[in-house]
């Protein structure tokens, strides 16, 4: 059996108005009505049940709520403060056991159009990672991203249809390396979803972060157990201040550019981290002119306009590429060439955000 995780801790400061720090991307409706939780919960119900969902104390109730959405229970590991995926993920290895079972680690904000394509990927990869690799998922790169993980794979196939060992893994590259890595050819993206074992994980940390696994090992013995209403599952409690001792790290940089053993299945479908204003609007089909709406919008004579207006009629007239995003208190006009630094002025609106 494969143990789904799901990783729920992120801000997407980038899709602000609609992405608040109370009220953070994975939360919102966002394709046909579902947020992005709900859609990941459903498609990993083709595993066994998720076991365990690692999220921020404050947002314990969104978290139930999308799992009576989507029909499923598991427990909830509540940080009192995010400390990354590294810390999250050991939270999660040290809850259900350091055991040869196989967890499936997911981020939580993802969209993943075919759900069956994902799981026969997932499937592809599990004689591997039984047999000691961390497997990662690899897309397609389509441009030279710095905000992902670059794939380099090697010859070697490891046990498991399609299934390679990983030369290199290169966190965040600059833009130059990315260019760089491109240009060579045969590297994927990371899609951010790892199957490893347990033990296999926990060893990983010790080896590479034990400072890290050292502090959630601490924080899981005195952690608390309660239970979560409508019997959804526990609130599992780490201590408070053990955990917020531990370094912040992402996985990627602690464990997964070191590590010895990555293997990497490729993935074909269509993956999108929705992490900008543009990857939103890709998720709704467009209209010959490039326009694209979502609820109370209305666009003429204009091109390449996104507009998101969920409560009041919002009118783009003539607009050439822009964004427009409507909320109940807060609204964004953006250049579609700028969406990436929304999240910088977020920076600047705190109390806003
Ligand atoms: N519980 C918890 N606590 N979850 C967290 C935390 C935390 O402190 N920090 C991040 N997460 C969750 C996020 O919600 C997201 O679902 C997932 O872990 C990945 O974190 P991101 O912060 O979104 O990572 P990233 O997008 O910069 O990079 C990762 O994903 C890329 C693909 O989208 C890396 O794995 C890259 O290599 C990868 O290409
Ligand atoms: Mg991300």
């Amino acid at each position: 059996p494969i143990t789904p995780v799901v990783l729920c801790g992120g801000s997407g400061t980038r899709l602000w108005p609609l992405s608040r720090r109370t009220f953070p991307k994975q939360f919102v409706p966002m394709v046909g009505g579902r947020s992005l939780l709900r859609l990941t919960l459903e498609r990993l119900s083709r595993f066994s049940r998720v076991q365990a969902i690692v999220s921020g104390e404050e947002h314990r109730f969104l978290v139930t709520d999308a799992m009576a959405e989507a029909g499923t229970s598991g427990d909830l590991i509540l940080e009192p403060a995010p400390r990354n995926t590294a810390a999250a993920m050991a939270l999660a290895a040290l809850h259900l056991g350091e055991d040869d079972r196989l967890l499936l680690f997911c981020p939580a904000d993802h969209h993943i159009q075919d759900a069956a394509a994902f799981e026969q990927a997932v499937r592809r990869g599990a004689p591997a990672a039984r047999a000691g690799s961390v497997v990662t998922l690899g897309v397609n790169p389509s441009f030279p991203a710095t905000g992902y993980g670059y794939i380099e794979p090697g010859e070697e196939a490891l046990p498991g249809e399609g299934v390679r060992r990983v030369r290199r893994f290169i966190e965040k590259p600059d833009r130059a390396t990315a260019e760089r890595l491109l240009l060579a050819g045969g590297v994927l993206w990371n899609a951010g979803v790892f199957l490893c074992r347990a033990d296999v994980l926990v060893a990983a940390l010790e080896r590479h972060a034990p400072d890290i696994l050292q502090a959630c090992r601490a924080a899981m013995a005195a952690s608390t157990a309660e239970d979560a209403p409508s019997g959804s599952g526990c609130f599992i409690r780490p201590e408070a201040s053990s955990f917020e001792a531990c370094r912040s790290e992402s996985i990627d940089f602690a464990v997964m550019e070191k590590l010895d053993s990555v293997g990497m299945v490729p993935f074909a479908g269509a993956w999108s981290d929705v992490g900008s204003w543009n990857s939103v609007a890709e998720l709704t089909p467009a209209d010959d002119c490039g326009n694209r709406v979502v609820g109370n919008g209305l666009v003429q004579a204009a091109q390449g306009t996104y507009v998101h207006a969920p409560y009041r009629t919002v009118v783009a007239l003539g607009t050439r590429d822009l964004l427009i995003i409507d909320t109940a208190d807060a609204v964004l006009v953006a250049d579609r060439s700028m969406a990436e630094q929304v999240k910088d002025v977020v920076a600047r609106l705190d109390g806003a955000a």
